[in-house]
């Protein structure tokens, strides 16, 4: 607050509060003169006046609030609270600390977030037989406070933060078992996450579904941990100023070309001389991030484009789009917000929605799946 605010609610306080004192003060002792009958003679409309003395509990609620105002400014900083702290204090990051809003929000977060790491530590880690990443999980934490409190860090710290966040990968795997582990898990997810990737966590367009074998930057714990310790942001370049408005139709007759059934998507026949010219656009120009093969690329978060997985749409026009301008999804970084214990539970939740292991386990299934569908197209074909 301003001094001029500050000064002018300070002049208030006091000015109100020493009014009212004075005026009580004033009305207890002052005695009218009283006639014979014991009123004041004053009459109003037939009723008279007398002097009776003011009701206990009145004065009791009076004087009570008036003390009750002034042990107020003593014990907080209500008044001069550029120079008066009051005396109340509260505890954040182990130290005692004045009295503030703010700083009690603090202290009670950070009470709050001490119940729920004890909790995380001794109650869900030892029931999903993961207890030993609490020693990762401290060690972490140490070099994250280093890293924040120094102003110039050594170069390998962030390298070694981020082998800690690597080693926390296989107790993510072993919550991913544990059902009460994964209860909390998604409570997290709906707070969270679900704004954009859904509530059942199948994503929309630009949001990724995360309950697919489909990973732009890798489905393995440790890769999900990365992600959402530090967010990621998609880099798919703008080409129309490189390739031309021609590049861009061919190239992205090219991809619609990969995917099996054009996406199942009906974007009619494809058009093969495009196809032909894109394909050596994208041998030059795409490959370098997409792969030469276009099954993407995790370090890079480029996808595969040969399936039938859209991030952005596989409309001819949508796909076309992407090409001229360009895409940069952003997922936000969750460490400063949640904290390493909440992120396990996250990357755990979202580690068991994968359709990873169903998949291995059911391969033949999935291919025999595939047949039938290759088997129906050919039988709507003819
Ligand atoms: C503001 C919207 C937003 C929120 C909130 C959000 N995400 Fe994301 N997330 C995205 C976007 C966009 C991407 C894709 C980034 C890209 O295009 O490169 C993404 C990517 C991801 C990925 C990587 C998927 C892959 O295929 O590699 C994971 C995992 C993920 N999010 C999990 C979460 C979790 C867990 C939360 C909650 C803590 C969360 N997200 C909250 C927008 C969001
Ligand atoms: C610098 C690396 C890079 C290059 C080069 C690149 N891409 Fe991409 N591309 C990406 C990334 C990263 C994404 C994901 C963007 C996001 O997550 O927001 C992407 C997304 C796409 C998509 C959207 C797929 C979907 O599921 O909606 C298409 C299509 C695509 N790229 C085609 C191409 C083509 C064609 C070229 C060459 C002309 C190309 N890309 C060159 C990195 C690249």
């Amino acid at each position: 607050m301003t001094f001029f605010w500050s000064s002018w609610i300070t002049i208030l306080s006091i000015a109100c509060w020493a009014g009212i004192l004075g005026v009580l003060l004033f009305v207890l002792k002052y005695k009218p003169d009283v006639e014979e009958d014991g009123t004041t003679g004053h009459e109003y409309d037939g009723i008279r006046e007398y002097d009776k003395p003011l009701p206990k509990w009145w004065l009791v609620i009076f004087f009570g609030s008036i003390v009750w105002g002034f042990a107020y400014w003593i014990f907080f900083p209500a008044i001069f609270p550029s120079s008066w702290n009051g005396i109340t204090t509260v505890e954040v990051d182990g130290e005692t600390v004045p009295w503030t809003s703010k700083n009690e929000l603090y202290s009670e977060l950070e009470e709050n977030d001490r119940i729920f790491t004890n909790n995380f530590e001794q109650t869900i880690l030892v029931r999903a037989n993961a207890a030993e990443a609490t020693q990762t999980l401290s060690q972490l934490s140490s070099l994250q406070t280093t890293l924040r409190r120094s102003e110039s860090p050594p170069a390998d710290l962030q390298t070694q933060i981020d082998e800690q966040i690597e080693q926390l990968g296989p107790y993510v795997e072993r919550l991913a078992q544990d059902p009460n582990a994964l209860k909390v898990g998604s409570r997290l997810f709906l707070q969270n996450c679900s704004v954009c990737h859904g509530s059942n966590a199948k994503g929309g367009r630009g949001y990724p579904n995360l309950t697919d074998d489909a990973w732009l930057y890798g489905g393995e714990a440790k890769d999900i941990l990365t992600t959402l310790h530090y967010g990621r942001v998609g880099g798919m370049p703008a080409w129309r100023d490189q390739i031309g408005e021609d590049g861009v139709r061919a190239a992205s007759e090219y991809v619609l070309s990969l995917s099996p059934n054009n996406g199942h998507i009906d974007n009619g026949e494809l058009d093969q001389t495009l196809v032909r010219q894109g394909e050596a656009i994208f041998a030059q120009q795409c490959a370098l991030c997409h792969g030469p093969d276009a099954k993407g690329m995790t370090s890079v978060g480029a996808p595969n484009l040969t399936d039938n997985i859209w991030l952005y749409g596989g409309e001819r026009e949508t796909v076309r789009n992407t090409l001229r301008y360009g895409r940069a999804g952003v997922m936000p970084e969750w460490e400063t917000k949640l904290g390493n214990e909440r992120i396990m539970l996250l990357a755990a939740y979202v580690y068991s929605l994968s359709d990873r292991a169903s998949t291995q386990q059911t391969r033949p299934n999935i291919t025999a799946a595939a047949a039938t569908i290759s088997n129906e197209q050919t039988v709507s074909a003819n």
